[in-house]
């Protein structure tokens, strides 16, 4: 669950990334797909090069539905309910991806903005990305 520190962490971090949160998302499908090459086989109709257009176009989109969440922390599962009922029902992505994508942003995140992921933040990120990865696959049962 997440405190209200927490909540103040992630919309203090995501306020002062901005918009460059876009290239953050494609940059975190990168990552996913070359250190998790598993999880391309959810991506059959991409090119999955690194950096394609195909992979930096749904990384904004991936980057959005988490500002949308951000925007929505109190009511996460609200603001993601079409998505979930995405992935759970359509796409049935394995719920362990969602911990790998997880861990490629916060990477991300700590690659380009270090100063910003205090330990603190870390925390409270990494549990706000697992909200999001609960909510995304809570309609699979
Ligand atoms: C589609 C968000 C995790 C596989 C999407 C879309 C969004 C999104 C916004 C586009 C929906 C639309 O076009 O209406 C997220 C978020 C995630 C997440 C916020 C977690 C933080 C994952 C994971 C996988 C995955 C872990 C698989 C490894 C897919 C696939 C599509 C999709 C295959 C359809 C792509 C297409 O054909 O355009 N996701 N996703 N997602 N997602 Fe996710």
């Amino acid at each position: 669950v997440l405190s209200a520190n927490d909540k103040t962490n992630v919309k203090g971090l995501f306020g002062k990334i901005g918009g460059a949160i876009e290239d953050l998302g494609g940059e975190a499908l990168d990552r996913l797909f070359l250190a998790y090459p598993q999880t391309k086989t959810y991506f059959p109709h991409f090119d999955l090069h690194q950096g394609s257009a195909q992979i930096k176009a749904h990384g904004k989109k991936v980057a959005a539905a988490l500002v949308e969440a951000c925007n929505h922390i109190d009511d996460i599962a609200g603001a993601l309910s079409k998505l979930s009922d995405l992935h759970a029902q359509k796409l049935r992505v394995d719920p362990v991806n969602f911990k790998l994508l997880g861990h490629c942003f916060l990477v991300v995140v700590a690659a380009h903005h270090p100063s910003l992921l205090t330990p603190e933040v870390h925390a409270s990120l990494d549990k706000f990305l697992c909200a999001v990865g609960n909510v995304l696959t809570a309609k699979y049962r």
